[in-house]
């Protein structure tokens, strides 16, 4: 019998604070849905968060509450690789072998650096120009042939793929060169509450524009309550002319499951209020069990720490044998 080899899929998430409800329908629960289908490796992206100043505690603590949120929302250990980029050493080493063949004007075009750039620039550092190198060393360390990215991280994925190629060009082959892996269900895009025009965002500076994976049920209804609609008062999906009451369409599609026509046709007649009472009770029933579930894990860091530990020791291998096939093109002694 012939068994199809699993072909390799990488991602990460930075644990910079807070999740949101978009980063879970974005990314997070797809990572759960493609668990059987591929070899995955997730990593919590410490090195990365770095990038944007971080106070050392929080750090601390948030790797450990993503770690325990990946847990809660499905990811299971036994079938993916979940570990912490820092303890993983051949990132950094791969990263600087990279450096080598990126050229500054390339990281300096990137639209998050100059995002990020315009965002703190009280601390324009190194590391936030080599971010995407960084990122390229991630993905090219597994030999991932995908990699789920949303909008937001495709240049930087593009970027992988060149070095990917001009360092098999240079070198002989080396790397897969990955493939963007562009989910189904792309109409899942969670927009902010306030202005639907802009992507949901932890970082927006009205608290009420994102729902959170923490929020407790009271906060989710009341930020649902103000979510902005529009001045008519029909329910209909139409990104267009009602991109408001679209993403509350979208989002309550995302956690009920439920298509957006059987959801138009469920609030037929009935008023926004009626209408953004049940998108937040849909979504806080749903953050319910794995909110309830990762509080059950925190409370067992052992635990927690014996997945990291598992997870890591598979990457380091993994990477490892990469790293070395590397060293050996590039020339470095190794006694031989
Ligand atoms: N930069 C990604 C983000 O902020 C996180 C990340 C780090 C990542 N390394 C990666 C994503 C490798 C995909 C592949 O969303």
């Amino acid at each position: 019998m012939e068994e199809k080899v699993k072909s390799s899929l990488f991602s990460a998430v930075q644990p910079s604070g807070a999740v949101t409800i978009g980063n879970y329908i974005g990314a997070i629960r797809n990572f759960v849905k493609l668990q059987d289908e591929y070899n995955c490796i997730y990593a919590v992206a410490d090195l990365h968060a770095i990038t944007v100043r971080q106070e050392p505690a929080v750090l601390r603590r948030n790797t450990l509450e993503l770690m325990a949120l990946f847990l809660a929302c499905g990811i299971d250990p036994k079938k993916c690789v979940l570990f912490v980029q820092s303890h993983v050493p051949a990132h950094c080493e791969l990263a600087w072998v990279l450096n080598t063949i990126s050229y500054p004007g390339e990281l300096s075009r990137m639209t998050q650096f100059k995002d990020k750039s315009a965002k703190h620039a009280e601390n324009v550092n190194m590391g936030l120009m080599d971010y995407p190198v960084l990122m390229a060393a991630d993905i090219l360390l597994y030999q991932a042939a995908l990699v789920p990215v949303g909008a937001d991280q495709k240049q930087h994925l593009e970027l992988t793929r060149d070095l990917a190629i001009r360092f098999n060009n240079r070198y002989g082959q080396t790397f897969t060169v990955p493939d963007g892996y562009i989910l189904k269900d792309s109409g899942a895009r969670i927009m902010s509450l306030a202005d639907p025009s802009k992507k949901m965002s932890k970082s927006d500076d009205n608290p009420n524009a994102f729902v959170t994976m923490g929020d407790d049920r009271d906060s989710i209804l009341r930020k649902f309550k103000r979510a902005v609609t529009d001045s008519d008062s029909e329910i209909r999906y139409d990104p267009e002319n009602k991109p408001g009451v679209s993403n509350l369409l979208t989002i309550y599609h995302a956690f009920t499951g439920k298509s957006l026509a059987d959801s138009e046709r469920e609030f037929a007649g009935k008023g926004y209020g009626e209408f953004k009472e049940a998108v937040g009770e849909a979504v806080a029933d749903a953050l319910a069990p794995i909110q309830a579930e990762k509080a059950r894990l925190l409370a067992d860091k052992a635990y927690i720490n014996s997945i990291i530990s598992e997870g890591d020791n598979a990457a380091f291998r993994m990477a490892r044998k990469t790293l070395s096939k590397v060293y050996r093109k590039i020339g470095f002694y190794s006694g031989e």
